[in-house]
């Protein structure tokens, strides 16, 4: 095993690149099965509503039915005496709680909106909790909830996005950006060019439908609280709970091993809050599982989207006018406009840039992060306008997309870190067999299935947020256990991390464990942003140039060790050695038994994450899709899939193909089913339910073949930029510029559905 120097301290200009990045055939890349897998398998994988707490209590929440007004009368009396009923808890006796501020206002806000808690009589949107029940067990608190009876005095409610629309719009901002990019005269320059597209696009709303319900088991030691939950941010959890009840953040113990599903939706909605005040309440622990109904009221999903796109073009293809623009519903109470021209952002020069959103405001429910938000429906309507153009211009779409393929940020000038779309087109265009696909809509028919092909690009910007931190210790028997406060939601966390902390300090993999899940771990690691992995990585780079300083100065004169630097050392075979001469070697065994130390602990944070704002960092990917539509019902089957990606150094070949084959087909469900069915007179949701909103189910996905460049991006940890998301962008125009290659029918409203394409 040759040695490996220890990770950079930096990430700006100058920094070295991550040593661990270029590493073949260790740890790094291979595929290692889940850690976890066996647990799952035998069920002994603990889940937030499988936690047995003594004298528990079982929730059940009653909804609003109006959008906005007040609760006039609310008539518990019949739940109260209801078998095993031990409290209803509504506005009335619920008690104070803080405000909570919304996700993104602060460093380690979590809550979906800033709204209160079941503090005053006030109705905000249709389906917020009225009244949350306590009883023996789910089935009596169930039964009691359906009897309370509840009359309103309603007020006037925006709840269809045309009036929303005819509303005041205001421009978009996120994470305090303004999404708003002008880059010459974009207008002039698509009036004066000799090609052109010119399109709106719609996209619904979407919800969230991670397959684990949403659910907490809490318990109140006092004024300490521990909250067993599935969430995407245990530290972030554990603070905002904190404000809502006026204590300190520590005395807020959140446990998360286990998330079945996230993508954006798994984070501090009320029914935290409220179980955890009906726990003071009643002075007992409390467990709380949403109904599927439940999810759908009160945790938020991805807001409906207007977009218009623009392209002016050159008969060689070459884009004078890049215009992306239109209008996101948002409520007042969130901060999350659908930053749907991301992709716009980084994908094409283009002579003239005109980019920018507007938010429209409704009552409902707050809209929320679901993969990929922003790039998810941006990439559908981009890249679909894409496939217009190239259509007009006789030029094949993938030709099209090289042809505008820009030298640094079209946005931002800065030179790119690492960027290979154009052979991950290349690669992908070959293996797909892009070559047999006929450019004329509607020439390829099998009986009475037409098939046709499509392309798209996926992006996702490569991200890590500040707050990052481990604690690393290394016991005498020359195992090491990393802790962060980070998250497993399925993607294989545990086993990349793992893998990544064993090769970096040489030991093998059942030597390392990796602890995370925990707010009682260092740092405040999101699991979002498709930036866990680099936060994870730059913290542990971090704790191990501590933990190497560290033994360093435990070396003795006598060690084979003595005399060197950090710099000096790297990392072999369960120990330390001269980088100029590894024969020169001691164990951690030895070095703590020298030093007659048992362990040896240290922490440290990452340093600020300087090497986004340096260079333009995305991930990115090409998308093949072959899809077969019945001329005779409508139906489309996507029949191949095919992605090609460029996303840096893949850190385990197995859980990567899995994460990304997982959000393709998320992207189907995009294309082709998914949508929120919203009663616009009312702002309720008519489909919460998995048999009214369809998903993809296994017989809707085809062979979905992925393939990757893993050339390392020399700015980032591992070399990895970042695979969470990128899966399913792109997907709805893939499949959508399918259906019209075997069609000639554009659909640029999503999901395409049958009734659009008779
Ligand atoms: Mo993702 S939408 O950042 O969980």
């Amino acid at each position: 095993m040759t040695a490996i120097p220890l990770g950079p301290q930096e990430w700006g200009p100058g920094a070295v690149p991550d040593p661990l990045s270029e590493r073949r055939h260790g740890l790094v890349g291979a595929q290692v099965s889940r850690i976890d897998g066996p647990l799952k398998v035998r069920g002994a994988a603990r889940f937030a509503a499988e936690v047995p707490l003594p004298g528990m209590l079982y929730a059940s929440l009653a909804f609003s039915s109006i959008p906005k007004g007040r609760i006039a009368t609310i008539d518990t009396a019949a739940a109260e005496s209801a078998p095993g009923v031990v409290l209803v808890m509504t506005h009335r006796n619920a008690p104070r709680m803080n405000p909570v501020p919304a996700f993104l206002t602060a460093e380690k806000a979590a809550a979906g909106d800033d709204l209160p808690v079941m503090q005053d009589d006030r109705i905000h949107w249709n389906g917020q909790p009225i009244a949350l029940v306590l009883a023996h067990t789910q089935e009596q608190a169930d039964h009691a909830r359906s009897l309370i009876r509840a009359t309103y005095q309603a007020e006037p409610a925006v709840t269809s996005f045309a009036a929303a629309k005819a509303g005041e719009l205001k421009p978009a901002t996120f994470a305090g950006h303004p999404l708003d990019v002008q880059i010459g005269d974009a207008e002039a320059a698509l009036a004066a060019a000799p090609y052109r597209v010119d399109a709106t696009y719609r996209t619904p709303r979407h919800n969230h439908n991670a397959i684990e319900l949403h659910a907490a088991t809490l318990a109140w030691d006092g004024d300490e609280l521990t909250v067993h939950d599935c969430t995407q941010g245990v530290a972030h959890e554990a603070w905002s709970l904190a404000q809502a009840f006026g204590i300190s953040e520590d005395q807020v113990h959140v446990s998360s091993p286990y998330v079945g599903g996230g993508f954006g939706g798994k984070c501090l909605w009320q029914h935290q809050t409220l179980a955890a005040a009906a726990a003071r309440l009643a002075g007992s622990p409390v467990r709380i599982m949403l109904s599927r109904e439940g999810v759908y009221r009160i945790v938020g999903g991805r807001a409906a989207t207007e977009q218009r796109v623009a392209i002016g073009a050159r008969a060689d293809g070459r884009f004078d006018a890049l215009i992306h623009t239109g209008t996101v519903m948002k409520t007042a109470h969130n901060t999350l406009p659908e930053p749907f021209i991301m992709s716009a952002m980084c994908l094409y020069a283009a002579g003239s840039m005109k980019l920018g959103i507007q938010t429209a405001e409704l009552d409902m429910l707050a809209n929320t992060f679901m993969r990929a938000p922003g790039e998810s429906v941006g990439s559908f309507a981009l890249e679909s306008a894409i496939d217009e153009l190239a259509e007009q211009l006789g030029i094949d779409p993938v030709e099209l997309r090289i042809r505008n393929e820009p030298d640094a940020d079209p946005v931002s000038g800065r030179p790119f870190s690492s960027r290979h779309l154009v052979e991950a087109y290349r690669t992908g265009a070959m293996r797909f067999g892009w070559d047999r696909r006929d450019s004329t809509p509607g020439t390829r028919r099998e009986g009475e299935w037409l098939i046709g092909m499509g392309t798209a690009t996926a992006t996702y910007p490569y991200a890590r947020m500040p707050g990052g931190a481990a604690r690393i210790t290394l016991s005498r028997d020359g195992r090491a256990r990393v802790e962060i406060a980070a998250h497993e939601m399925g993607m294989g966390t545990a086993t990349a991390q793992t893998q990544i902390t064993a090769e970096r300090l040489g030991l093998p993999l059942d030597h390392v464990t990796f602890a995370y899940g925990d707010s009682s771990y260092p740092g405040a690691v999101l699991a979002g942003g498709s930036q866990q992995t680099a936060s994870i990585g730059s913290s542990v780079i971090a704790a191990h140039r501590e933990l190497v300083g560290e033994l360093l100065k435990l070396v003795g004169d006598d060690s084979p060790l003595a005399g060197l630097d950090s710099t000096e050392v790297g990392a072999r075979d369960g120990g330390l050695c001269d980088l100029g001469d590894p024969r020169r070697w001691e164990s951690y065994t030895d070095i703590l038994n020298r030093a007659e130390r048992q362990e040896l602990s240290v922490e440290a944070s990452a340093p600020p994450p300087v090497e986004a704002a340096t260079w333009s960092m995305h991930s990115y990917g090409a998308l093949f899709c072959e899809a077969r539509v019945s001329a005779g019902t409508g139906e489309t089957r996507v029949s191949r899939f095919l992605g090609s990606f460029d996303c840096g150094r893949i850190i385990n070949a197995k859980t990567a193909a899995s994460q990304f084959r997982g959000g393709i087909i998320m992207g189907l469900g995009l294309a082709l089913m998914e949508e929120t069915l919203f009663d616009e007179r009312n702002g309720r949701i008519m489909n919460p339910s998995l048999s009214e909103y369809h998903v993809p189910v296994h017989l809707d996905v085809p062979q979905i073949d992925v393939i990757w460049s893993d050339i390392p991006d020399p700015r980032a940890p591992m070399g990895a930029r970042g695979i969470g998301e990128i899966g399913i962008t792109g997907v709805g125009a893939a499949v959508a510029n399918a259906v019209y290659n075997a069609t000639g029918k554009r659909v640029r409203d999503l999901p395409v559905t049958l009734d659009k394409l008779l």
